[in-house]
């Protein structure tokens, strides 16, 4: 095995594969938006802290640029097709706007659990982020940061916790159209 130099532009490829969460938003008008983003980490425990990167062409940025938060939602492997034309603007499907979309798409959701933005009712869970930071590195995404204020996990997947009771099989985009899930799960001794 050899490793060779590869395209700088697809470079983040190698991160892959990763959740495709579902992001919600209202515009200034009231206009609910779910869109899919797997440019999400934790960057902080202590207060709970989620990053999202998104580019800056898109409504939900915009959204995201005035708005004073934003819900999280986790898909499960099959709600892959919901999730997918969610993202309209990539999987190129044309809806008039955007309250269109969330009908079309047939993903079961909720308007009114949470101000911020609309969430999935029957993914794994959903967290409520009230916006702490907005970032601009310089490049075609905007940052923007997160604190958790509420967060709600899937009973029959989750105990309250957090912990897994069944393997939880998240949605997870490799690249493109291309979408995978997690294998099974296993367990490591600590060291002490
Ligand atoms: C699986 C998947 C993952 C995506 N991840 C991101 C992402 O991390 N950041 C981003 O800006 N767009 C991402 N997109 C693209 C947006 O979801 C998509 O273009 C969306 O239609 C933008 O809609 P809006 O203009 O209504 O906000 C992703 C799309 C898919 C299908």
């Amino acid at each position: 095995m050899t490793m060779r130099p590869g395209t700088l532009a697809t470079s983040h490829r190698l991160l892959a594969p990763r959740i495709a969460y579902v992001v919600g938003t209202r515009s200034p008008a009231g206009e609910a938006n779910l869109i899919p983003v797997s440019n999400v980490t934790s960057v902080s425990t202590d207060p709970e802290q989620v990053l999202l990167a998104i580019y800056k062409n898109w409504t939900t940025y915009d959204n995201l640029s005035v708005a004073s938060g934003f819900t999280l939602s986790v898909p499960s492997a099959d709600q892959r097709e919901g999730v997918w034309k969610l993202g309209a603007r990539y999987s190129r499907y044309d809806f008039p706007n955007r309250t269109a979309k969330l009908h079309a798409s047939k993903v079961r959701l909720t308007d009114d659990a949470d101000s911020f933005g609309p969430i999935l009712s029957d993914g794994l869970g959903w967290l409520s982020c009230r916006i702490v930071q907005r970032l601009d590195a310089g490049g075609n995404h905007g940052i923007f940061i997160g604190e958790v204020v509420h967060v709600e996990f899937n009973d029959d997947v989750y105990a309250s916790d957090g912990t897994p009771v069944v393997n939880p099989r998240p949605l997870m985009q490799v690249t493109g159209n291309l979408f995978t899930t997690a294998g099974g799960t296993s367990s490591i001794p600590f060291g002490q």
